[in-house]
């Protein structure tokens, strides 16, 4: 029995008391060697310590390292800032690695296993943004900046290419747009091209693919992918394309992995509209906890898990409301702690 990995537990926001209790669950019947410090974030931590972020639990994650979060609400327009935005940039989160496998097959598309690596902290997405006035029009010109360095571009792609050959992964493409914004996503593109000769040449094949051809061929053709890897912007919208293309938000985890810090999530929000009714589906979650059972070398705790949704998903045919099924997130539960009884 592995000793007792520390781990900071964020239950978060809407459904995210539900979907993590599941989990915890779930991974108690696993016999994962958690032990957990809980903290509170988002709404919750607003209304109960006066911070979307309490610095209780920013100590923490700095004294674990790891953490298994649910959603944090942020207000759109006005409020707080996003508490998984600062997270990011505090934890130094530079990877967000969101695989897409089908799980329920009979959708519009089977078989789909391919894993999206995206920059987490630079390109268009670090806020430089501003207006200038011309005339009476204050917001006659938007300017935004982007920033993409050399050091940054090979952290991100080092990781993707060692969790491509960490994982099996025959092939990695890297999506770019350097065709017309040569310098910003041209430095991506030349550093991937050139660590790869350097240090990976011949362990995985290496291609590369312009952002529009690539958001068509994953519609029309997504089995030729394997790991795709992409800044900040455009790993955003193809992780959710991806997310489509494997039956929705209620199935895609997330993790964060970062120099001080990993954090591992659902995809999805807070689920206001089904919150304290029972019946979200804990799947994404659940996937995300497995991929940090993975982080911390328990692959064969992770693969029972997987394996137990599975078998519950496909086998049991226990389905939450939102994949077809009538299954309350209780009784999904209770059929996967069974499998992995079972298992
Ligand atoms: P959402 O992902 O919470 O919900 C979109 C739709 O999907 C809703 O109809 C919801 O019921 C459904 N849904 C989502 N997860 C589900 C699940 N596990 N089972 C069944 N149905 C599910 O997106 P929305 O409504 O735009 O955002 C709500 C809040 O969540 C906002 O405050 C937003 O800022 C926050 N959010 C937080 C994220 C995070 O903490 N990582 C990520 C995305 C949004």
């Amino acid at each position: 029995m592995p000793s007792k990995i520390d781990a900071t537990l964020i239950p978060g926001d809407g459904i995210g008391p539900e979907i993590v209790d599941a989990t915890v669950t779930v991974l108690d019947a696993l016999g994962a060697p958690f032990r957990w410090d809980r903290q509170i974030a988002g709404l919750e931590g607003l209304q109960r310590a006066g911070d979307p972020l309490p610095a209780a639990a920013l100590d923490s994650i700095k004294r674990t390292r790891l953490a298994l979060k649910g959603p944090l609400e942020t207000p759109s327009g006005g409020g707080y800032r996003s508490s998984n935005v600062r997270l990011r940039e505090e934890f130094k989160l530079y990877a967000n690695l969101r695989p897409a496998r089908t799980l329920v097959p009979g959708g519009r598309f089977d078989n789909i296993d391919l894993v999206i690596v995206r920059e987490n902290l630079e390109g268009l997405y670090i806020g430089h943004e501003h207006y200038i006035q011309i005339d009476d029009d204050p917001h006659a010109v938007a300017i935004a900046t982007g920033v993409n360095t050399r050091q940054g571009s090979r952290r991100l792609l080092e990781f993707a290419f060692d969790h491509a050959i960490a994982t099996g992964r025959k092939k990695v493409t890297i999506v770019h747009k350097a065709n017309i914004m040569k310098a910003l996503t041209g430095i991506f593109l030349d550093t991937g091209t050139e660590l790869y000769e350097r240090k990976y040449k011949g362990r995985f094949t290496l291609d590369s693919v312009i952002i529009d051809a690539c958001a068509m061929k994953l519609v029309q053709n997504p089995w030729q992918f394997d790991v795709l890897v992409t800044t900040n912007l455009f790993g955003d919208i193809l992780s959710d394309l991806a997310a489509g293309l494997v039956g929705g938000l209620g199935m895609t985890p997330g993790a964060n992995i970062g120099a001080d810090a990993s954090i591992f999530e659902a995809v999805h929000g807070s689920a206001p509209d089904i919150a304290g009714k029972g019946v979200a589906n804990p799947t994404a979650l659940m996937l995300a906890a497995a991929m940090m059972l993975d982080h911390c070398r328990l692959q064969t705790q992770a693969k029972r898990l997987r394996d137990a949704i599975d078998a519950t998903l496909n086998v049991d045919l226990i389905r939450t409301g939102d994949l077809g099924g009538r299954s309350t997130t209780a009784e999904y539960t209770r059929a996967l702690v069974a499998r992995i009884g079972a298992g």
